[in-house]
C-alpha cells in the first residue's frame, strides 16, 4: 500500500509559517537550494514520490511564490471546501472529505508514494486518522514566536518512532520518523 509522508520544515517552536502565512524563514535553505537542488537529499526525495497532497492555503502560498507550478510532474490534490474549475495548473481539487479520499487512494495502484505538503489543518486531519505513516521534519534553528503549527488545533496524541537524523551544518536538522502502529 502507498505511505503517505509528511515532508515539511518547522521553525524551532513547531510552526510551519508565521500567523499571515509567511515562510521568509525558511531563506537561507532555499538559497541553499538554488545552488545545489539535492543539498538536502531533497531531489532524491522527489523522485521518490508520485503524488502531492495539500491543503487550499498551502497552494495559495505556493501560488503568491510567482514560480511555475513546483510539482508538474506528479499527480496534485488540493482540498478545497470550494468548487474551483478556474486553474491552469496541474492540480485536481477535491472537496471530499480528505480522510476518506486518502483512504481510497492509498489502495489504488497508481501513482506511488505520496507526499503530504501541508499545511496544519489537513495535517491534523490526516495524522488524527493515523493517516500519516512518516514524517520528515526539517528543524530550522529559529524562534518565530507565533504563527500556524505544524498541527493544527485539536490534534490527538499519536507516536512516532525515529528512524534517523541528519544535521545539515548549521542549516537545520532532519528528523525522519515513522508512526508506531496502533495494538
Ligand atoms: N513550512 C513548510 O514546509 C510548509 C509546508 C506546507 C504549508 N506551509 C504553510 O502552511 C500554511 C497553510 O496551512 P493552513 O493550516 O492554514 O491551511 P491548509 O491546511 O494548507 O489548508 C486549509 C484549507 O483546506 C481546505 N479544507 C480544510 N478542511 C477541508 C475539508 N474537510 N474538506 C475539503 N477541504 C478542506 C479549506 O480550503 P477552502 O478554504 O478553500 O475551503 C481550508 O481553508 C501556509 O502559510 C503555508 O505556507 C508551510
Amino acid at each position: 500500500m502507498k505511505k503517505v509522508i509528511l515532508y515539511i520544515a518547522s521553525s524551532l517552536d513547531g510552526m510551519i509559517a508565521t500567523r499571515q502565512g509567511g515562510v521568509d524563514w525558511l531563506n537561507a535553505s532555499n538559497e541553499v537550494l538554488e545552488e545545489d537542488p539535492n543539498a538536502f537529499g531533497y531531489i532524491d526525495f522527489y523522485k521518490s514520490i508520485g503524488i502531492t497532497l495539500m491543503g487550499h492555503n498551502t497552494y495559495e502560498e505556493i501560488l503568491n511564490f510567482n514560480i511555475p507550478f513546483p510539482y508538474p510532474d506528479k499527480i496534485n490534490y488540493v482540498f478545497t471546501r470550494k468548487e474551483r474549475d478556474d486553474d491552469t495548473n496541474p492540480v485536481e481539487f477535491i472537496t471530499e472529505d480528505p480522510v476518506n479520499f486518502v483512504n481510497e487512494l492509498k489502495k489504488e495502484e497508481f501513482g506511488g508514494d505520496i507526499w503530504l505538503i501541508g499545511g496544519s489543518q489537513i495535517n491534523k486531519y490526516l495524522l488524527n486518522a493515523n493517516l500519516i505513516d512518516e514524517i520528515i521534519l526539517s528543524i530550522h534553528p529559529v524562534v518565530i514566536g507565533s504563527g500556524i503549527p505544524l498541527f493544527a488545533e485539536g490534534t490527538l496524541k499519536k507516536d512516532f518512532e525515529i528512524i534517523e537524523t541528519i544535521s545539515f551544518e548549521n542549516t537545520f536538522i532532519q528528523i525522519h520518523f515513522k508512526r508506531k502502529k496502533c495494538k
